[in-house]
């Protein structure tokens, strides 16, 4: 459904999905690589169980959170892969980080 445009200077990195290796490309976000992956869930919702997708990929909607290297609730369509980077769909409700409740 998603195709990259090509970029023949960016570099080619490996990430993760739930253990499985995926290959990105240096400078793009986590929601672009998975979705050109063919990733279509990102999530699920909170109230329905259903699955969630990227909408918005600029920071608005929050329906790309995913956990990434152990940290819940990130935004997949703002944080740029990293190699050897480790994402996880987000199942319901995560916990706020207490350092960030007031
Ligand atoms: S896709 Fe909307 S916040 Fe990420």
């Amino acid at each position: 459904m998603f195709k990259r445009r090509h970029n023949h200077k960016a570099k080619s990195i490996t990430v993760y999905l739930e253990g499985e290796k995926l290959a990105a490309r240096e400078g793009e976000s986590v929601a672009a690589a998975l979705l050109a992956h063919g990733t279509g869930d990102f999530r699920r919702s909170v109230i329905s169980g259903g699955p969630r997708a990227p909408y918005c990929m600029i920071g608005v909607c929050f329906e790309c959170l995913v956990e990434i290297d152990g940290v819940a609730n990130r935004q997949a369509c703002l944080v740029p892969v990293r190699e050897g980077m480790r994402i996880s769909r987000q199942y319901g409700m995560r916990e706020v980080a207490p350092e960030i409740v007031p």
